[in-house]
């Protein structure tokens, strides 16, 4: 082995260069015996190094986005759930509705999908680089009130104002006081117009004046979301059932 190789693999090491290391050797036989020349072959050895930058920077954006798992839209059954258009949610994840600002609501149920198809749309943002982050509203509310409770309330509503994408799971499934209410508020209204989020809950929107305990902030929280958005409305079995409901069906 000559030692300006040798040395060349400790540049690299240092360097942290570690896939144009696991190249190298395959490339300079490449380059020997297709006549490559200098810079393509050094081309071809930084883009090993690109792709695993780009595999390693994915990885870590759906890591910070705390999705609950990593299901996505090939993983979901449509023939289960006729109620839903495929294509609507195929265009989801293509993130137009990202660029153009607009919610989207997820409505219906429990274990119909919901959760599924936010977190589905919420890796396909987070695959392509944009800031998402999952979270449940009722962890979301406590955050809020923790800050608030230690005068950092201000920069914590910031923190959750600057993602592009913030998907919001289980709207009404715990009671929310008004105090609550009003954080909720603050929130959404940073967010409006401004960035997208997603909204998933169980409770029609009549019901939101009884969730949120006050009509007129239930009503200026949803005038807001529903300006811009799209509602999937899901009726439909739940998906978690599904083997009792065709044990009921074959008794
Ligand atoms: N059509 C489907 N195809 C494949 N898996 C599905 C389908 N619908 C739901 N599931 C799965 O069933 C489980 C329940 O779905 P999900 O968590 O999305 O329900 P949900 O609508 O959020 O319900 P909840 O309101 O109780 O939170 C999950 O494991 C999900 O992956
Ligand atoms: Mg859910």
């Amino acid at each position: 082995m000559n030692s300006s190789y040798m040395k060349l693999i400790d540049n690299l090491k240092y360097l942290k260069l570690n896939q144009i290391i696991t190249h190298l050797d395959e490339t300079i036989d490449f380059m020997n015996k297709n006549n490559l020349s200098f810079t393509d072959a050094l081309f071809k050895l930084t883009d090993y190094e690109i792709d695993m930058k780009e595999i390693n920077m994915i990885r870590s954006m759906v890591k910070v986005a705390a999705f609950p798992h990593l299901k996505e839209v090939k993983d979901f059954d449509f023939s289960f759930q006729p109620s839903i258009n495929k294509e609507q949610i195929l265009d989801f994840t293509t993130l137009r509705f990202i660029e153009q600002k607009e919610n989207i609501v997820f409505l219906g149920s429990s274990g119909v999908g919901k959760t599924h198809l936010a977190t589905s749309i919420g890796i396909a943002a987070a695959k392509k680089r944009t800031s998402t982050y999952f979270i449940k509203c009722n962890d979301l509310l406590l955050n809020l009130k923790k800050a608030k409770l230690e005068n950092r309330l201000e920069r914590r509503l910031k923190h959750y104002a600057r993602y592009k994408l913030l998907i919001i799971d289980e709207i009404g499934y715990l009671p929310i006081d008004e105090d609550d209410a009003k954080l909720f508020f603050q929130l959404i209204n940073m967010r409006y117009e401004n960035k997208s989020t997603i909204f998933i809950t169980n409770a029609n929107f009549k019901s939101w004046g009884d969730i949120f305990q006050d009509p007129k902030i239930a009503n200026a929280i949803l005038d807001r979301i529903l300006h811009h958005a799209t509602v999937i409305n899901i009726v439909g079995d739940s998906y978690r059932l599904k083997d009792h409901i065709q044990k009921e069906h074959k008794s």
